[in-house]
Order: structure tokens, then C-alpha cells, then sequence
């Protein structure tokens, strides 16, 4: 097969150049090399160029190795050097290793040895970029179920298969809630690049002033705050994907910048001066109409096409209903577990009102529900009386309601329903519920005592 991604690029560094041509030879074809002749040399390579790991010969007559170490790590502490020393250099193989070094071969080189150093430390600066993003996960990475029947649903499943086998960038829009970030890890996990990290960025919640440094990462003193290197999204991302979620928080200036990175595929650190070489998928999502966002001069349009390229649009809950019967048989089934409880089901009527409902927080909103009734009823079927009521004044089903006791039992009913709501949304406070509902607090005190 032929292996169509990057090759890593390696620095040797070495006065003496039959040494440089050894080690072009040996690690020729598996990574690209790129040489210098000395310390001096060196440095200028690491600034400028996209290099992911150095080979760094000891002792040169411009600079030592060791100086050279020190200041590869002061630009770049997260660059891999590998010293390359004499067989009688060993205490300042040990100098170097303390300075960060991850490992050091003695010469005469043996191509198996330079070989198999170069990629357990290209392993090791790999693992090392997992672990940043790890740790910047708020949230264990997860795969969750589409569930869905409706044609709506059914033609997604469709576009996520097909876009999972390509790298095609897709634009996710739809209302809150409606599953968008479960779509773009159901792709990224569904693509070649599932081994490696999605990265989600939530473009309108990351303050404007460092959204640009979480995307492009910054160099050590690029602003007042940087106190150290950090290391962007998109490099953290390399080899994966990046979900750009409510893209239309971006700030105009930032935009540019996105653009560029996604056309050249490449970034630059603030206040840095090398361009860095990204392999990155990208999905966007969007819950605002970017098109008219676009017609607003709020969005720029190239980068809008540049983000579109395949688009999934995600309807509402309202506008495909059909998908709620197995949502809310997937949800009482994980919340059954999580709780523990053995609630076999919802009553016809229960399910109409869920049916009828508008839920304009979509499927979020009917998760929440379902957790709640979990929570509240240990065993048995969920029916209508059970379900909050927004939902079942909401429904159909109240506006045909009819009470088994006639009007004064719905009446009673509703009273009760309605304290409640109204209790729980001044968190369980009487007196400030008795204020809104209009009576007393002791009248509120005797509606209670007669449902006990
Ligand atoms: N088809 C579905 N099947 C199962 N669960 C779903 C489905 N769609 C959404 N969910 C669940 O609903 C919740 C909301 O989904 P998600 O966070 O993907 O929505 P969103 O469109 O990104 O919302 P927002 O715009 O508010 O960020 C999640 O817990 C998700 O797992
Ligand atoms: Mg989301």
C-alpha cells in the first residue's frame, strides 16, 4: 500500500559531513532529513522549519552540543533531540539527557540502533501530544448511539457513512440540541483517523482574546500571559480531527487566519515565525443560519464555502417525530442502568404528550425528561400525571383532557400540577410561591396537606 501521509521531519546535525551523509543514508525514504553543518546552523533550521526531531552531535568545533541543546529547548521544549556522541562523551551524554534530551546513540552508528531512536522518540513526542490533549478533554471521549428511524435520520446515517471514508470538511447546522457534536464524533469515529484525537473547540464560549492562541498555539512571550510555549488545537490534532463547534463566534480577524491555516494546511504560533506542517480534518457546527450570516457581513464567505464543503443539516425533534418513541426507549434504558430502577415503559397517553410536545430544546431536552422520571419512579409504567408540566400542558392531550372525577378532579389535578411547577422554579420556597400564585402561605400550606 502506499503510505500517502507525511513523513516526519528529521534534523541532523553534524561538522562533519560524511557523518551528515551516514545518517541520510540510513534514514533516507522513511522520514525527510534535513541537515546542518553546525550549531549555528542548527538553530536557524529549528526556527524556521517544521521539524520534529534532531539529531545533535556532542562536540562541534561553532557551538557545543550542549549550548545548542539548551537553546533547541528554550525555543521549543516539546522538540525531540537525540545527542550523538563518542563512546567517551558518556558523562556529557548524562549533562544532556538532564537538559531534556530524550536519548543518545555513540558513534560508530549502527543503522538499526539510529533507526529504531528515531522512532521511539517520534513515538514518545507523539504520545506526549496525546496526553496534552487527554488532559485537555474535559469529557472522556465517547460514542454515542445515533438513534433514530424517521427518513431524516435515516438519510444522515447515509452522509456519515460516506463523508467517515473521505477527509471532505462538513458544516453540521441544526437547532441546540439536536445531536450536531454527536454527529461529528460519530464521523470522526467512523473515519481512518478514529485512533487518533477529535478535538472539539467551542468557538463562541473560549474568550475572543485567546481563541487565537488555543487554535494556533503561541511561542513563549508572544503576549503578556505567555509565560510558557503552548502548543495549538490544530497541532494538538495533527493526524485527527478538529470540531469547530459554533463556528459563528469567530471573530472577523480570526476567520482569515482559519482560512489560511485550512488552505495551506499549515500554522503558525503567535509570535512565531515558522510555519508548522498539520494534517487536520475539520467539522464545524453551527446552530445560527451561516448563510445569512454571511449576507450580514458577519461571516466571510470564502471561508463559509471553504467549511460547507459537504453539509448536514440536522431538523428538529418537532419535524421528525417518529424518532421519539425509540429515543425515549433508548434513554429509559440507559437511565433504568444508571439508576437502577425497573420502569417497564410510558403509557400510551404519556407518549402522545411526549409526541405532541414542541421541544424546542430537541433531544437534549427529551434526555433530560427521560433522566428526571427516572430519577423520580423506582418501578412501573410512567404516565401522564408523572411527566412535567410545560410537557403536558403542551400537549394534545391536556387540550382534550378529560378527568375520571369531571371537571372539579381535573380541576384539582391541574391546581396540583401547576403549584408544583411553580414550586420548583422558585426552588421549593412557599412564600415565595404563595406570592406568585396569589394566596396565602397558609392556604398554599392546606392546598398541600389535602394531597398528602
Ligand atoms: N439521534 C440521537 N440519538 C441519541 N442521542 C442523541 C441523538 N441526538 C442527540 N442526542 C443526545 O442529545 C444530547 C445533545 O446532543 P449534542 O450535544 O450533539 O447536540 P448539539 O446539536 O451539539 O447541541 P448544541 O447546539 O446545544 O451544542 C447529547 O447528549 C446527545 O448524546
Ligand atoms: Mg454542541
Amino acid at each position: 500500500m502506499v503510505d500517502t501521509k507525511k513523513l516526519a521531519v528529521v534534523l541532523v546535525v553534524d561538522d562533519e559531513p560524511a557523518v551528515l551523509e551516514t545518517f541520510e543514508s540510513i534514514l533516507e525514504g522513511k522520514f525527510t532529513v534535513l541537515t546542518a553543518r553546525g550549531g549555528v546552523e542548527a538553530l536557524e533550521r529549528v526556527t524556521k522549519e517544521s521539524i520534529n526531531l534532531v539529531f545533535l552531535d556532542i562536540t562541534m568545533p561553532d557551538m557545543d552540543g550542549i549550548r545548542v541543546l539548551r537553546k533547541i529547548k528554550e525555543y521549543d521544549e516539546n522538540l525531540a533531540v537525540i545527542m550523538a556522541t563518542a563512546t567517551d562523551s558518556a558523562r556529557k551524554a548524562v549533562e544532556a539527557m538532564q537538559l531534556g534530551a530524550c536519548n543518545y546513540i555513540t558513534k560508530p552508528f549502527d543503522a538499526r540502533e539510529v533507526l529504531a531512536a528515531a522512532e521511539k522518540a517520534l513515538a514518545q513526542e507523539k504520545l506526549r501530544k496525546e496526553v496534552i490533549y487527554l488532559r485537555s478533554q474535559k469529557e472522556e471521549i465517547k460514542f454515542d448511539n445515533i438513534i433514530g428511524k424517521s427518513k431524516k435520520i435515516r438519510e444522515i446515517y447515509k452522509i456519515i457513512e460516506k463523508v467517515a471514508e473521505n477527509d471532505a470538511t462538513v458544516l453540521i447546522s441544526g437547532e441546540s440540541g439536536t445531536g450536531k457534536e454527536l454527529i461529528a464524533r460519530a464521523i470522526h469515529f467512523n473515519s481512518t483517523r478514529r485512533e487518533k484525537p477529535f478535538i472539539p473547540i467551542n468557538c463562541a464560549s473560549i474568550p475572543e482574546n485567546l481563541l487565537e492562541s488555543e487554535l494556533f498555539g503561541h511561542e513563549k512571550g508572544a503576549f503578556t500571559d505567555a509565560i510558557n510555549q503552548k502548543l495549538g488545537m490544530f497541532e494538538l490534532a495533527d493526524e485527527g480531527t478538529l470540531f469547530l463547534d459554533e463556528i459563528s463566534g469567530l471573530r472577523f480577524d480570526v476567520q482569515s487566519n482559519l482560512l489560511r491555516a485550512l488552505e495551506e494546511k499549515e500554522v503558525r504560533r503567535l509570535g512565531g515565525t515558522k510555519l508548522i506542517k498539520v494534517d487536520v480534518r475539520i467539522l464545524s457546527a453551527t446552530n445560527v443560519d451561516l448563510k445569512q450570516a454571511v449576507q450580514e457581513g458577519k461571516f466571510r464567505q470564502d471561508l463559509y464555502y471553504r467549511l460547507n464543503v459537504v453539509p448536514i443539516y440536522l431538523a428538529p425533534l418537532r419535524e421528525r417525530k417518529e424518532d421519539i418513541p425509540v429515543l425515549v426507549d433508548h434513554f429509559l434504558k440507559r437511565y433504568n442502568q444508571v439508576f437502577r430502577k425497573k420502569i417497564e415503559g410510558l403509557t400510551q397517553e404519556a407518549l402522545e404528550c411526549l409526541m405532541s410536545y414542541e421541544w424546542p430544546g430537541n433531544i437534549r431536552e427529551l434526555k433530560n425528561v427521560i433522566e428526571r422520571l427516572a430519577a423520580l419512579k423506582d418501578d412501573g409504567i410512567i404516565t401522564h400525571k408523572d411527566l412535567p408540566f410545560d410537557i403536558f400542558v403542551n400537549s394534545s392531550l391536556a387540550k382534550n383532557f378529560k378527568a375520571e372525577g369531571g371537571l372539579k378532579e381535573a380541576g384539582k389535578d391541574f391546581e396540583k400540577k401547576y403549584i408544583e411547577a411553580v414550586l420548583e422554579r422558585v426552588g421549593g420556597n412557599k412564600t415565595k410561591a404563595a406570592k406568585i400564585l396569589g394566596i396565602h402561605r397558609n392556604a398554599l400550606f392546606n392546598k398541600m396537606k389535602s394531597w398528602a
